[in-house]
């Protein structure tokens, strides 16, 4: 199959999220036209099973081949990790998948002791274990699951005391263990810096992977010869699987709701 080189990227995520990747992309990719897609009706992934997160996602990709896409960025970990392999085999136009950064994490922590925040699914996914075992011998990672978390943030509250609380209780058993690194392995928790740099002591560093995507994308995109070449209409298309869709907590636009 001919890939067309002037055609929309599609970014997919359980729900808001992805949000924080498609922004990374756009601001490195500008020549570039974007459909997100929020699974907000089946969120969160991070409970389900590797072969539900596999089918939601043969279905958003269905959907998002239909729209024309020449590229899907999976902008979710838990979808990445548990299903990147199985969306490579089944079609033929290119992935990027997001996944916990690990491996800077480890390359620069001094302490050798780093934290990793991320949804049930994508601690106890294959790809994980592999990335951690070959990146991070000679470190301590601590794994933590931020349950209630993605919940939390679907709702746009991320500045109330019942999170700060919930959020405090993951953070405070990983204090004390000489961390100097916080990996955020969850797009969603990137919307939670803020709080996190409140409650963080000022010597723990946080990183998450937004940028990385955006510019694996580019270095893809140039490889295949599939950057854009001609002026594409810049309005990012949103649809979502929800007739009450959470997007609308985080964005202005216009939000068609989709049966995928
Ligand atoms: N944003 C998704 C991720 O990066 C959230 C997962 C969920 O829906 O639980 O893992």
């Amino acid at each position: 199959m001919k890939i067309k080189q002037n055609t929309c990227l599609g970014v997919f995520d359980s729900g808001v999220g992805g949000l924080t990747i498609l922004s990374s992309l756009k601001s490195m990719l500008p020549q570039e036209q974007f459909i997100y897609v929020s699974d907000d009706a089946n969120a969160p992934y991070g409970k389900k099973s590797k072969e539900e997160i596999s089918e939601r996602c043969f279905q958003i990709v269905d959907f998002l081949i239909s729209r024309g896409c020449k590229l899907v960025v999976v902008a979710c970990n838990t979808a990445t990790t548990n299903a990147i392999d199985a969306l490579r085999t089944r079609y033929d136009i290119p992935f990027i998948g997001i996944e916990p950064a690990i491996k800077p994490a480890a390359l620069n922590s001094k302490t050798k002791v780093i934290g990793v925040l991320a949804t049930r699914g994508t601690l106890s996914s294959r790809l994980f274990a592999q990335t951690s075992n070959t990146f991070t011998q000679n470190v301590n990672v601590i794994e933590q699951i931020g349950d209630g978390l993605v919940e939390a943030i679907e709702k746009g509250e991320l500045m109330n005391s019942k999170l700060v609380d919930l959020l405090n209780s993951y953070i405070k058993p990983m204090l004390g263990q000489n961390l100097d690194i916080l990996v955020l392995g969850c797009t969603h928790y990137t919307f939670l810096i803020p709080l996190l740099q409140i409650i963080l002591p000022k010597n723990i560093q946080i990183i998450d992977s937004a940028d990385a995507v955006a510019k694996q994308t580019f270095r893809v995109l140039k490889k295949e010869k599939l950057l854009s070449s001609k002026n594409l209409d810049k309005t990012v298309k949103y649809f979502s699987s929800s007739t009450k869709s959470t997007l609308s907590n985080f964005i202005s636009e216009k939000i068609k709701v989709v049966n995928f």
